[in-house]
């Protein structure tokens, strides 16, 4: 690949930065009275749900533009490397071949002249096979009970994806099966952690440790807690420890050889690759919780679903595809409206989880600063991404979204039906009229923030302090229903919106060597913590945080 001209300074950019200056000055309603359809003009359907990019501040020739810029940095031809195993990844040398973990068997991909489709199939398989022998309750402890827990050691990637997912999913919990409850526990301070081993029974306990380095810390802390208290409540008789780490750890990792100096035995080391990275890789065997949650044959669902987007987002035109269209609302956003803060909002419960997954996704791939031949940039990339379920936000910072000094970007998410299943007809009617309930919330939120004041009648003069000026974009995402299959297109919409974005930006989404600065510093704090030697090496704060801690405890 080449060295490219500075997106900043080609022509595209250059005409939308022009365009923006009169956009600027446009309010959101004015857009609304111009001309009628506009809903439908800028609504695009694919793979379960419909994208209203309507209320962004934009006319169809902002969009033209926008598409032009998307050619401009080549974005069908990024999307093809992408998808064709190039090494995309260029600073660790490697694709980024999430997208082959939702490929069917029969088809074919080769990287490096090896088809890699078997490998992800067997791992299915291996997950299957692991899979049913819990549901059967034939997974036993060393005691012989069978397990009815399992708990998830991970971080980053190797939770925040399982975790979401699993929650979101938690309708289709299969029925008629040994019960097999999947936890959660990531943070390296094992406080989560410390709270299920008061409440789990060790003999029907076994730990998933999910990690794709097999080094990260906090897992590896959380495993040796894990693995110790077995060990103290189990340990008893000829071979339990060899029987404990045989019946009660199953490892996930891209090391086999880390997995085993661990001591996770052969037949319970699930493994993906180097080519998957960390945030994108809730598609294979990271995915062994959801799996245990809801059954393989909705994780395989889960799969077709993300499937599905892959395929339109490899085959649609720029201007019907729905990454790339969500992309360039953002670019327009962030780069040519100065705003950059955006909000992740589901009306749906279930999606609880969706918008921190988010925030490793979008800010762990995008937030940079050099392009990929090691340029400074001076333009925004990755804006701030957080988010909360909108009607709990509602309550806390809708706020600041409303009558704040924030410009902000809103997603709205929803599903259109929900409830249909639940059997009782008077509680199903109650949940649906809440769903409705919801849907009223979802769309009079986006609507305020678009018109403001103008949203109501006119009641007469109010003080400033009771104005809503509005003008804050937002798109709105409506899926059929939250199934395994519309929630797999759409964590896909969003990883190949993340992917666009990047192609743009000219920056790697697939590396973060912004976190290892961190890690190092941190083994080197631990150190003087532990040795109390070298404090006065650090600068004057952390040299008294330190102290004021060996003063009053007992490091
Ligand atoms: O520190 C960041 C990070 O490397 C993430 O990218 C990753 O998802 C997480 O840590 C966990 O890494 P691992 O799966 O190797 O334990």
């Amino acid at each position: 690949m080449t060295a490219r001209e500075p997106i900043d300074k080609q022509q595209a950019w250059r005409a939308l930065s022009q365009h923006a200056d009169a956009m600027r000055e446009v309010h959101l309603k004015d857009l609304f009275q111009e001309r009628d359809g506009r809903h439908e003009r800028y609504t695009r359907r694919a793979a379960g749900m419909m994208l209203d990019l309507s209320k962004q501040r934009w006319r169809e020739e902002t969009l033209d533009m926008l598409l032009d810029l998307a050619r401009a940095a080549d974005v069908p031809a990024a999307i093809g490397r992408l998808l064709s195993g190039e090494r995309v990844n260029r600073s660790e040398d490697r694709p980024a071949l999430h997208t082959a973990l939702r490929l069917p068997a029969d088809a074919r991909l080769e990287v490096d002249g090896e088809d890699v489709v078997p490998g992800v199939h067997r791992t299915l398989d291996h997950m299957a096979t692991m899979v049913a022998k819990f549901h059967a309750g034939q997974w036993r402890g060393a005691t012989g009970r069978a397990i009815t827990d399992v708990v998830n050691l991970g971080v980053g990637g190797s939770d925040l994806g399982p975790l979401m997912v699993t929650h979101a999913l938690a309708d289709y919990r299969p029925r008629d099966m040994h019960p097999v409850e999947v936890h959660f526990a990531s943070t390296m301070d094992g406080s989560q952690l410390a709270d299920y081993l008061t409440r789990l029974n060790p003999e029907t306990t076994l730990f998933v440790i999910s990690s794709k380095s097999f080094t990260t810390i906090d897992t590896l802390s959380n495993a040796r807690t894990a693995r110790d208290w077995l060990f103290s409540h189990l340990a008893d008789g000829d071979d339990v420890d060899g029987l404990v780490m045989r019946q009660h750890f199953i490892g996930v990792s891209a090391s086999p050889e880390k997995m085993s100096e661990w001591g996770i035995a052969d037949n319970n080391q699930l493994e993906f690759w180097e080519w998957v990275g960390g945030r994108y890789s809730l598609w294979g065997a990271i995915g062994l919780p959801i799996a245990l949650a809801v059954g393989m044959e909705n994780f395989q669902a889960l799969l077709a679903g993300a499937h599905a987007m892959d395929r339109h987002f490899a085959t649609a035109e720029l201007a019907d595809n729905l990454p790339v269209l969500l992309a360039l609302a953002g670019i327009w956003n962030v780069n040519f409206l100065d705003i950059r803060a955006h909000s992740i909002l589901p009306y749906d419960g279930r999606l609880e989880y969706f918008a921190s997954y988010l925030e490793q996704l979008e800010m762990e791939s995008n937030g940079k600063s050099v392009t990929n031949d090691g340029r400074s940039i001076d333009y925004s990339t990755c804006p701030v991404l957080w988010g909360q379920l909108g009607p709990n936000a509602q309550h806390a910072f809708y706020q600041l979204l409303h009558q704040g000094t924030q410009p902000v970007e809103c997603d709205f998410i929803a599903p259109i039906r929900r409830y249909d299943r639940v059997e009782d007809e008077a509680t199903r009617k109650h949940l649906k009229a809440q769903h409705r309930l919801t849907l009223a919330n979802c769309f009079a939120q986006s609507r305020v923030l678009m018109l403001g004041d103008d949203a109501i009648e006119d009641d007469g003069p109010r003080p400033s302090h009771k104005r809503y000026r509005g003008n804050q974009p937002s798109t709105t995402l409506l899926l059929d229903r939250l199934t395994p299959e519309t929630l797999g297109a759409l964590v896909a919409l969003y990883e190949h919106k993340v992917f666009v974005q990047a192609t743009i930006w000219d920056i790697n989404p697939f590396d973060q060597w912004g976190v290892e600065l961190g890690k190092k510093i941190a083994t080197q704090t631990e150190q003087i913590l532990t040795t109390h030697e070298g404090v006065e090496s650090l600068d004057d704060s952390s040299r008294g945080l330190i102290e004021t801690v060996w003063r009053e405890s007992e490091y």
